[in-house]
Formats: C-alpha cells, structure tokens, sequence
C-alpha cells in the first residue's frame, strides 16, 4: 500500500532485430535469449507483445550486406526490411505502437551512424539531411514514433518540419537526447552486423561517460527542437542522469537498457550469480524509481510474463 512506484507491461517497450526471410530465427550468441527474426515470426512477437499488455515495440534491422554502402542509401528505400517490418505490424496488430530507430549505422558500410569525409570523420549536417529522409521514409510506412539515435546536432528540428510538412503530424519522436559512447552496445551491434564493419568509435557524435551537464544541453536542445520524448542510454550505469532529466524537464523521459546491461544480468544467472526474475524486475522498477516513464529492454516479455503471474 505504501509503495511509491509500480512496473506494469504497459512501461516497457521490446527492441526487436528484423531479418530476411521466412520462418527465419537466427540467435544472436552475445545476446542469449534474443534472436533476429523474419516478417512472419515478428509478427508473431507483435502478437505475444499485445498479449502481454506490452505497449510498444522498437525494430531494428540486420541489413544484407550487400545493402550496405558508403552513404547508407537503403535507409531510404521504402521497401527495405525496415519499412516491410512496420508495415507487417501495423497490418496485424495495430494496437502496438512501432517505434524505428533514425540513424544510418544498420545501412552503412562503415558501421557508423552518419556519413564520413575522407579521414573517417562523421559530418554533422550531411547526415543530418540524409536522415530526414530515413524518418520520413518510416513515417510513411506506418511508424507511429521515430527515434532518432544518431546524435547529429539539429536533426531534431529539421524531422519535425519534415513531418509536419509531409502531413505526419500526428508521429512523435522521442529523441535519444543523452547517449553515451559506451562499451555496452557490442552485442547490438552483432545483432545488427555492424560490430566488424566499424571502423573506430563513436565519441565525435556520443557523449563522454564523464559528462552530466552535457546531458541537460543536449536534451533542452532537442526539446527546443520539437521532441516529445527524450532517451538517456545506456540505463542502469547512468540512472543519475535520469534523475537529473526528469527534476530539470519534467517532461517523459525514458531509458534504454542496452544489449550490453541484459547480456550482463544474463551472464549472471547463467553463473548461478542471481535469479532472473528477480534480477529483471528490480533493475527495471530502479527505472521507474530514478524517473522514467517507460524502459526499452530485451526482457520485455519476459518481464511482462512475470508480472502477469
Ligand atoms: C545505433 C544504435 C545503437 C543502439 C541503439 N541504436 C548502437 C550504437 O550506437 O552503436 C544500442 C542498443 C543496445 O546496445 O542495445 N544508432
């Protein structure tokens, strides 16, 4: 009676891996648990997802290889994987909200998520039009929220004018205001094939682990610019700057436990370290007690499952 906080199915939102094929599921070995899947078994995700009362699943594609390019122009074919994901959802669940991520890194042939110039560098504005028109090629196929994760500066307000002129008015974007280049997104990056392809690191785009201040300047940034929600990712190590977002903004802010932070609690039970369930519903209810509104992470269902019983 007393509790300050509740974790219900309807906080989570399920990151899933999109890939070619039919009856298609490929496991994903950093990520036990997790695996790609083709359009059908996403669909059938999408079923289990409404069922469980989760309210919003996130995709993200495993583009061929051959797809992938220098500029990442797949992002903006309108029938690439992506766009036949949102479009396979919405067909038959529409009740789940499809959020899609903005960036070019699941395209490029460099594993970065823009474009680069000549010594490797990634350019701001070049790739801030170029995703533009990767959010409005996903708006079109039916995204109900598109979430930029490339940390370009201005995107935000240029894909808001995009989509009020295009007649999207009604697509929010969370924005992922506050990323880190972390050490916790190598199992995502296997998931998406991007891990041997990068070349460097990200930390000319994402923000350095020592900086919060950075944090609260990037996210009033994007919320000058017309984003309705905004991120902080990774989650658990950076539960301070949750706090810190929501007392400064008050507005919705959520977190992304990243690939990483799952493959460690997965690490951990597998080593007789903890309990499972324990493990996901206390890491996801820190969440909500630090200010989120809501909690991407890969144990979704399961967390759903579990709060069910
Ligand atoms: C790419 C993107 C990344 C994640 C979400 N979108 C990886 C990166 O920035 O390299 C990471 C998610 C995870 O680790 O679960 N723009």
């Amino acid at each position: 009676m007393h509790a300050e906080n509740v974790l219900t199915p309807a906080d989570l939102i399920w990151p899933l891996f999109v890939t070619e094929g039919r009856g298609v599921e490929e496991p994903i070995a950093s990520l036990p648990g997790v695996s790609r899947w083709s359009l059908d078994k996403i669909v059938e995700r999408g079923r289990e997802a409404r069922d469980a009362g989760i309210p919003c699943i996130a995709l993200f594609p495993n583009t061929q290889p051959d797809r992938r390019t220098e500029d990442g122009r797949e992002a903006l074919n309108p029938d690439n994987l992506m766009c036949q994901a949102i479009r396979a959802l919405k067909d038959a669940v529409p009740e789940v909200g499809v959020l899609t991520d903005v960036a070019l890194d699941p395209y490029t042939s460099h594993g970065h998520d823009g474009l680069v110039d000549a010594a490797g560098y990634v350019k701001n504005d070049a790739t801030a039009d170029v995703l533009i028109g990767q959010a409005l090629t996903q708006a079109d196929a039916g995204a109900d929220i598109v979430a930029p994760s490339d940390m370009m500066d201005g995107r935000i307000g240029l894909i808001r004018s995009a989509l009020e002129e295009a007649g999207h008015h009604n697509v929010q974007i969370m924005s992922y205001a506050a990323k880190y280049a972390s050490a916790f997104y190598g199992p995502f990056r296997d998931a998406v094939g991007s891990r041997g392809l990068l070349k460097g690191d990200k930390k000319t785009y994402q923000m350095d682990h020592a900086n919060a201040e950075e944090a609260l300047r990037e996210v009033a940034l994007d919320l000058d610019e017309g984003a309705d929600t905004v991120m902080v990712k990774p989650g658990l190590p950076y539960l301070d700057i949750v706090r810190r977002v929501k007392e400064r903004f008050e507005v919705p802010v959520f977190a992304y436990q990243v690939s990483g932070e799952y493959a460690m609690i997965e690490a951990s039970v597998a080593a007789g370290a903890g309990d499972r369930d324990a493990l996901v519903l206390e890491t996801l209810m820190a969440f909500k007690r630090a200010g989120c509104s809501g909690v991407l992470t890969y144990h979704a269902l399961h967390a759903a499952r579990v709060l069910a019983r």
